[in-house]
């Protein structure tokens, strides 16, 4: 994978918020995919784009992303209303 030989039977650890920063993905995997994709994703981008309907407009000022192996994210994220 990837140029290198993974052993059979060696404990591997998929990283899901990696793969979403691979220019060679074309799809992102942000809820998973095929038999076990995420069932709540419907309703996660339909809560999303209401919250999103009660901001104003804003611009993105700055961001700090959060150190953890697993989940991407901002720690801090400034922003000005316009
Ligand atoms: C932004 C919000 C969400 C994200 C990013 C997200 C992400 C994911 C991901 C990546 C998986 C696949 C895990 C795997 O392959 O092992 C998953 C599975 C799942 N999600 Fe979500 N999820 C979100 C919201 C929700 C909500 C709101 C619900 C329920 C109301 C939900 C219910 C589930 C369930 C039940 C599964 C397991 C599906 C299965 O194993 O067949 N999720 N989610």
């Amino acid at each position: 994978m990837g140029g290198v030989t993974i052993q059979a039977g060696a404990p591997v650890v998929l990283y899901i918020g990696a793969a979403n920063h691979d220019p060679q993905c074309k799809q992102h995997l942000s809820f998973g995919r095929g038999i076990h994709h995420c069932l709540g994703a419907a309703l996660a981008k339909i809560e999303a784009e209401v919250a999103l309907q009660y901001m104003p407009p804003f611009d993105v000022v700055s961001t700090k992303l959060r150190k953890s192996l697993l989940f991407r994210g901002q720690s801090e994220l400034q922003v000005t209303i316009r």
